[in-house]
This record gives structure tokens, sequence and C-alpha cells, in this order.
């Protein structure tokens, strides 16, 4: 009984521990690869997520007022939304108010020849009006009329048939006073979006 034994367990002992010492190297291989492959993974991932950031950037630059917004249009630090349907001026001003702007408060010639070229000759509502009391402009903004930029066309604004109380950009792209119940379309103005 005892002889198979004793010549059994030197040949089992020399026999199991080359192939474990084996297993073990493989082992730490197998643990090296799958950290290379993590890591390889990690580093185009994080390369992946910088270029997006850059795209980002890139497309802030080139669409200021919104890379999806393509129906607002950027002009010198400011968003403008030029209407393809006609509403009343109550109506437009409402329209504006619900995509956070409001009629066109117009500053300067650069941006009056602005709106002018946009409008091509078609009729578009302004944030002008002598609602409140007949002759006494005021812009929908804090904007001051009798000291700020205008623009009207020779004898406007004239309160024709004493029914005139909202101002737009007329044919000619300079600006008439026309009844508020009138149809026209608009535009809205809003700031850069943060
Ligand atoms: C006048 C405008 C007026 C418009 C009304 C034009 O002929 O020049 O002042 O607002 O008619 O339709
Ligand atoms: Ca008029």
């Amino acid at each position: 009984m005892m002889g198979p034994e004793t010549t059994m367990t030197p040949r089992t002992t020399g026999k199991y521990w080359k192939p474990s010492f084996l297993v073990y190297m493989l082992l730490v291989l197998c643990f090296l690869l799958i950290f290379i492959f993590f890591g390889i993974l990690l580093s185009k991932d994080m390369k992946l997520s910088s270029e997006v950031r850059k795209l980002q950037e890139t497309s802030k630059d080139l669409f200021p007022c919104g890379s999806r917004s393509w129906e607002w249009e950027y002009f010198d630090g400011r968003c403008y939304y030029f209407s393809v349907e006609k509403a009343t001026w109550h109506m437009a001003r409402s329209q504006c108010q619900a995509k956070n702007s409001d009629l066109v408060v117009i500053h300067h010639d650069a941006e009056q020849n602005f709106l002018q070229y946009q409008a091509r000759n078609m009729l578009f509502w302004i944030g002008l009006h002598d609602l409140k009391e007949e002759g006494y402009w005021t812009w929908v903004d804090a904007t001051d009329y009798r000291t700020g930029f205008m623009k009207w066309n020779r004898g406007e604004p004239n309160d024709s048939q004493g029914k005139e109380d909202c101002a737009m950009i007329s044919e000619t792209g300079r600006w008439n006073d026309m009844p508020c119940t009138s149809s026209a379309m608009y535009v809205c103005e809003k700031p850069l979006p943060s």
C-alpha cells in the first residue's frame, strides 16, 4: 500500500507545480491585456469628448443664435426672427413673447439696413406704437423715441383716417404707421442665448 503512494507524490507535485505557475503568468498577462485594453478605450473616449467639445464651440461661433434654431438670424450681437405668417400688431407681439423675445426695436442705421435687406420690400411690424396717446410714439422696450433713431417714409407717421397707431417696415424699407388690426409679417428680436 505504501509503495505506490510514495512513488506518486513527487510525480504529482512535479507535474502540477509547473502548470500552476504558467496559469499564474497567463492570468497576470490577461490582467495586463485587460488593463491596456481599457486604458486605450478610456483615452479614445477622452479624445472623442474633447473633439465634441471643440465642435460645439465652433458651432457656437458659426450659429451664435443656436445651431438648431435655423429660424433665428444673427446680426451685430442680437438674434432676429422674421415671421413667415401674417398677424395683427398685438398678435405679432404675443407671438414674439411666446418665443422669449419682443417686436424689434431699431437703434441705428446698420440695424435698419439689415432689417430692410431681410424684409425684401415686404411689410413687417416693428415694436413701435402710439397706442396710449396719439402722436406719442413708444418703443416696446425702454428706448427713448424722441432722442432715438427714426426712419419714417416721407410724410409719416400720418395717422391716416385717425386709425394708425402701430409702425411697420413698409415696401420702401422705411417705416409707416398703419392700423394695428392690419395684417403683416413681423420681426422679433432677442439677446444672444447665454
Ligand atoms: C399712405 C400711408 C397709409 C396707407 C394706409 C398710404 O397710401 O401713404 O400713410 O398708412 O396708405 O393704407
Ligand atoms: Ca401711415
